[in-house]
């Protein structure tokens, strides 16, 4: 039977991730998946066939046989694969409006890292054109990030958001819906599982997969030393016998082990202090600064942040869902024209 709500205008957020594929249909999460996609070559052609997309494809990394790959088409923040990422974002688009003949085209907005190059903005929205858009709107995912948290960024005070994806940590400092200083990193979550691979191979002499060092992360992951020790047993490849071994790791070494990679990330948050106009630092310094994405749940993360910067750190509600959640928020505020914080491109 026909109802009316087959007409009503959809408008669809999605959140683009290296890691994570989010998407908010009017206002609800309908859609969370790993940013994966399983290919297979065709036989006689250069076009690459899709077998499975998201979960499905997630669970093939790493035990594909020699016909099929899985892959993640965004890596270290950058789309690796264009054509690939187009297809994974249309199989997501379709799989959400599950399009009847009947249905309007969407509204899309999606955000994306602001280092992205204007090429990369271009085939993103080209991508959801094709996939049926009515309108396409990028934004910024840092300002989406920070909408999402619940920060009043509409205010003429400054408000400082530090997304840790998977890719990339973006920095973003707003004030009155805009962005005064932005700083894409690409320095993250997936840096910080290879950082304890390395570390296991060099300490442990023993090899594990990115899976691996990621489950080691966010089990006894530390971001900050503690006087509670955790460990856990683990198990790899011997370098030496080439035969499986157990290992131990605590929180202790997880924090050597990302050493690196986090002295970059407050490197960059002092960076973006000192090139903030004296005003809006002192509004940060009031307000602190808000952690967003799956790299705000490494455990003593807050307490770097204010050892090192003084800034008093707070842990979004939900971290993970924040940027998709603040894109809904965005497309709600386009129709009250308060429009300033959208990409051009
Ligand atoms: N409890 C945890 N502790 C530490 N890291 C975690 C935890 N849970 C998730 N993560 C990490 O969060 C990252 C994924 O976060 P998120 O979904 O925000 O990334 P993304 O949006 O896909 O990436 P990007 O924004 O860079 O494109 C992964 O690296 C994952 O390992
Ligand atoms: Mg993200």
């Amino acid at each position: 039977m026909f109802t009316l709500n087959l007409f009503k205008p959809k408008c669809l957020s999605i959140d683009l991730g290296t890691v994570n594929t989010l998407i908010y249909l009017n206002g609800e999460l309908v859609l969370d998946e790993p940013s994966v996609v399983a290919i297979r070559d065709e036989p006689g052609s250069l076009e690459k066939i899709v077998i499975a997309v998201g979960k499905e494809a997630k669970n093939m990394l790493g035990r594909t046989p020699g016909s099929i790959e899985a892959i993640r088409p965004m890596k270290d923040g950058v789309i690796a694969d264009f054509s690939i990422t187009k297809k994974m974002l249309q199989h997501f688009i379709r799989q959400v409006l599950n399009q009847s003949f009947f249905s309007s085209s969407p509204d899309i907005l999606i955000c994306v890292p602001c280092g992205a190059t204007q090429v990369e903005r271009r085939a993103i929205k080209e991508s959801a054109v094709e996939a049926g858009a009515r309108n396409v709107f990028l934004i910024d995912e840092p300002i989406a990030a920070a909408l999402g948290a619940g920060m009043e960024i509409s205010e003429s005070e400054g408000h400082m958001v530090i997304d840790i994806g998977g890719g990339t940590t973006e920095i973003g400092i707003m004030s009155l819906n805009g962005v005064v200083y932005a700083d894409s990193l690409r320095v993250a979550g997936d840096s910080f599982n290879e950082s304890i691979v390395k570390y296991v191979r060099d300490k442990h002499d023993t090899i594990i997969g990115e899976i691996t060092g990621e489950k080691i992360k966010e089990e006894v992951g530390s971001a900050f030393k503690s006087k509670t020790i955790k460990k856990k047993t683990y198990v790899g490849r011997s370098v030496l016998t080439g035969l499986p071994t157990e290992f131990i790791m605590t929180n202790t070494q997880v924090l050597e082990a990302l050493k690196m990679p986090l002295s970059a990330i407050i490197g960059a948050v002092r960076t973006a202090l000192e090139q903030t106009p004296p005003e809006l630092a002192s509004d940060i310094a009031k307000n602190g600064v808000m952690l967003t994405g799956g790299g705000a749940l490494l455990e003593g993360l807050g307490r770097l942040i204010k050892d090192q910067t003084n800034l008093d750190a707070h842990i979004a509600e939900n971290p993970l869902t924040c940027v998709v959640s603040g894109g809904d928020i965005a497309l709600g505020l386009i129709n009250k024209n308060s429009m300033s914080f959208l990409s051009s491109e």
